[in-house]
């Protein structure tokens, strides 16, 4: 039988590509290990923004003179790049955004205002980060359907069964999920809730904020109709992010943002749309950051999602296995096979920000807060917790500082 081998990825090798590495905090490499609410960006990324505005800078898609038509290439570019990350059919419906948040409120507000209705149901879950949450609530108030969220289990996994009763409230319209969740990392089942919205004529909108940068993607296989990433959580540069959407929906959908470049024709009675993707894209873009995303796409394909999966799901079983020995630490969420690089946990007696806080003295960077997941919280019955995520340059050596510097937060303050 041949016996396949994967590469694994070298994260000590990578991190000289980081130039933050070289940062000392209280005289020590920072233990960088907030990567889900903000990746580091390595030289080929800052090279290629900074190559950019040097060599190619101009307004896009204007411009007849050499520097436009290179801007122009390179953003397009860009999008290819994106389009390819995630298997869509067709650069068309790649809509670059200012991150999956805009995305997602794009789709709420464009799709949302024009198609719900009293007697319809959106449906999202206890899991929702705020940008997949808000936008669906608010819309759903202003159009009058009726806004249900999936409940989650104790590991912190979607009941599906609660399906049933959700759907005798109405006509299910949208179901709208994280691929991963932020908080917790549990890695949901997507292509089933696609599959139960597509039955009932709905459809499937993914915030796949936090798994673009960790798993490889592929909108016609997970089979939604909506899928939002973002820059800046998988090495890119901040201010960038897109939208893919199928094609008859955006074709469809009314405009989110007015203005210039989204137009085809003005006139004091009348102004018509351009086609896809720039019907979406109204204003000067994000040029540079688009350069950027379109290069971080490349430095994490080279490396291969696959190589980054395994090699986060190595780090957190150790950080499970570790932290799950401390007898004063309550852990969040589903086992390492079901969660992607990213724990969630509270240590008996000392409030999450002053764990952070602690754990800053000693150069290891968490985040202690809500997370942007308040229904969450309140599910499960904190204010708050510490979170710490690994990425492709994390290494073992800095979930020991951080079990050392639990250590002393629990000692000095618990
Ligand atoms: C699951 C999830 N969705 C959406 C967002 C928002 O992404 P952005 O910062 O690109 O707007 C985040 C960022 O924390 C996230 O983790």
């Amino acid at each position: 039988m041949a016996v396949t081998t994967h590469p694994k990825l070298d994260a000590h090798r990578l991190r000289a590509d980081f130039p933050v590495f070289d940062e000392l905090v209280n005289g020590r490499p920072v233990a960088y290990l907030d990567s889900a609410s903000s990746t580091q960006k390595p030289r080929p990324v800052l090279d290629a923004m900074r190559d950019f505005y040097e060599h190619s800078y101009a307004n896009v898609h204007r411009g007849v003179y050499r520097l436009a038509e290179r801007a122009t290439a390179g953003y397009e570019t860009a999008r290819g790049k994106v389009a390819a990350l995630v298997n869509a059919p067709s650069e068309r419906e790649v809509i670059f955004t200012r991150g999956a948040t805009e995305g997602l409120n794009l789709v709420a507000y464009a799709w949302g205002l024009d198609n719900l209705g009293p007697g319809d149901v959106v449906v999202v879950t206890e899991l929702e980060h705020h940008s997949s949450f808000v936008p669906w609530q608010y819309v759903a108030g202003r159009t009058g359907a009726a806004f249900r969220a999936i409940p989650i289990d104790e590991q912190g996994e979607l009941q599906l069964e609660a399906l049933d009763e959700i759907e005798r409230e109405g006509t299910v319209k949208v179901v709208a999920n994280n691929l991963v969740s932020n908080t917790l990392g549990t890695i949901n089942p997507v292509e089933k809730l696609a599959a139960w919205a597509h039955e009932r004529g709905a459809i499937m909108v993914v915030d796949a904020a936090q798994a673009a940068p960790h798993r490889s993607l592929d909108v016609q296989a997970l089979g939604c109709d909506f899928l939002a990433i973002s820059s800046h959580k998988m090495c890119g540069p901040s201010g960038a992010g897109a939208l893919w959407g199928r094609r008859e929906l955006l074709e469809e959908m009314s405009p989110f943002n007015l203005g210039g470049e989204m137009i085809r024709s003005v006139s004091l009675s009348e102004t018509t749309w351009n086609e896809l993707p720039y019907k979406f894209e109204a204003g000067t873009p994000a040029i540079a950051e688009a350069v950027g995303f379109g290069a971080a796409v490349d430095y994490i394909s080279e490396i291969g999602l696959d190589a980054i999966e395994r090699h986060e799901h190595e780090l957190v079983e150790l950080a499970l296995a570790r932290l799950g020995e401390l007898p004063w630490i309550d852990l969040y969420g589903p086992p390492p096979d079901r969660r992607a690089g990213i724990v969630s946990f509270n240590v008996h007696g000392v409030h999450p920000h002053d764990v952070a806080q602690v754990l800053d003295w000693e150069g290891v960077a968490v985040r202690a807060g809500h997370h942007c997941t308040q229904p969450l919280m309140t599910k499960l019955g904190v204010a708050a917790t510490t979170r710490a995520s690994f990425y492709l340059y994390s290494i073992p050596e800095e979930i020991d500082r951080l079990v050392d510097g639990l250590h002393k937060a629990k000692n000095s303050l618990g």
